[in-house]
């Protein structure tokens, strides 16, 4: 893969010519299809759906009910109504814990793990103490890895709800879905099993048809795409049994004041009107990906995470690399501690250098309290990365080394002097 080449597609290089953007686990940059995409029902057609019977409003649900499609084709589901579009992986979730309430007793018991994201551990949290239920985090190795014995004996007939990122946004360590979702639906044939995919979509080929797993979320903006779209995937007869979880304009069949009746999924969980420009420039982002190949992409991102790992084991004295050093294990992420430089005064002093890296407890207090470490500092790698970010970034890295390391000897002096 070129990067140059690569990154004529990407227009904010244009703006910015010296980025070293390495903070895609975040949000990834947007190639110029996607922002034409989103331009062109801005310009063309800037209707809303479903709703209008003139052309522009047709154009509109036409386009909107594509993305659908492709989001369906994209990750193997049976059919484009099993795809919900919300804001987010973060509003995905929620809207399950919100439509999940009323099935869950103060008998269940709801599992994550300490290694989740926010977005995948609060909503769950909030949900067992709505409905009285166990809320419990199973713990996980320092890599980042579930241990499948120890989920074993965690999970009971009790556990209602499995939750669990397919890559953590801190190790960056790869999760054996399958194997995962086969021990849980042994202890607990009927739980309902979720899957965080907000750093794995853009990464990892997606096949729901054979994950096993129940639901399934992720982000468009973490995919090239828009930010404000996001996809909740969930098997047909599981949705069909929830309740709305926003109600609003454009979710019901008939209103009443006796009784409302409520539309199919996915428009029952659809209320009110979405990012229609996100959701149909989210297709072009999925196309680049697609001609782009996921195979092409993980290598690539996979071979800067070696030469990073590397450089950093043997450039940067005491550094501390966490998630897994197998290379079929990690993504496209690596975070790491260096001893006597703080992670927020790292990031601060390679911002300054047009370097962006993500420092901080990432969401996950539970992950780093755990690990005993109060923030960390994370490179992650997309297409439009290359060897040569690297290296700037560690040149700057050992400057930051080297000032904090004079200032606090400098200080030291002074209080001696005192
Ligand atoms: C693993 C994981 N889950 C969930 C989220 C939340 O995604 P969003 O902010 O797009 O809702 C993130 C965001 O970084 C994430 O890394």
């Amino acid at each position: 893969m070129k990067s140059e080449t690569i990154k004529k597609d990407f227009p904010v290089f244009a703006h910015h010519p010296d980025l070293v953007y390495l903070d895609s686990a975040a949000t990834a940059l947007k190639p110029r299809t996607v922002i034409e995409q989103e331009r062109e029902y801005l310009e063309e057609y800037p209707a809303n759906i479903s709703r209008g019977l003139y052309t522009l409003s047709e154009r509109a649900t036409f386009e909107y009910e594509r993305s659908r499609e492709a989001v369906a084709l994209w990750i193997g589901a049976l059919k484009k109504e099993e795809i919900i579009f919300t804001k987010g992986t973060t509003e995905s979730l929620n809207l399950l814990a919100y439509s999940l309430e009323r099935s869950t007793t103060k008998d269940d018991e709801i599992l994550v793990t300490t290694m989740d994201h926010h977005a995948n551990f609060l909503p769950w949290q909030a949900l067992a103490e709505r409905a009285g239920a166990t809320f419990r985090a199973l713990p996980v190795s320092r890599s980042g890895e579930i241990d499948l014995e120890t989920l074993e004996t965690s999970v009971s007939a009790r556990t209602k709800i499995f939750a669990f990122p397919w890559i953590s946004n801190v190790s960056g360590t790869i999760a054996p879905v399958q194997d995962i979702v086969s021990v849980v639906r042994k202890r607990s044939p009927e739980a309902i099993i979720i899957l965080d995919a907000a750093q794995a979509a853009a990464h990892l080929p997606i096949d729901v048809s054979t994950l096993g797993v129940d639901f399934l979320a992720f982000s468009a903006h973490k995919c090239f795409g828009p930010t404000g779209v996001g996809v909740l995937w969930g098997r047909s007869a599981l949705l069909e049994a929830l309740p709305p979880f926003l109600y609003g304009g454009d979710m019901v069949e008939s209103a009443s004041v006796e009784k409302s009746f409520f539309k199919r999924p996915p428009q029952r969980f659809e209320a009110g009107t979405p990012n229609i420009s996100g959701v149909i420039a989210f297709r072009a982002a999925i196309e680049y990906i697609e001609h782009l190949g996921k195979e092409s992409i993980r290598a690539h991102e996979s071979h800067l995470v070696e030469v990073a790992r590397e450089k950093l084991r043997t450039e940067i004295e005491g550094v501390e690399l966490l998630g897994s050093s197998h290379p079929t294990k990690h993504s496209n992420l690596v975070s790491f501690t260096i001893p006597g430089l703080h992670a927020h005064d790292a990031a601060e002093w390679l911002a300054n250098k047009n370097i962006c890296v993500r420092a901080g407890a990432h969401c996950t207090h539970p992950f780093h309290t755990s690990l005993g470490i109060p923030a960390t500092i994370r490179f992650s790698f997309s297409i439009y990365n290359y060897e040569s970010d690297i290296n700037r970034a560690l040149v700057s890295l050992k400057e930051a080394i080297e000032y904090y390391r004079l200032a606090k000897k400098g200080e030291k002096e002074k209080q001696r002097d005192l």
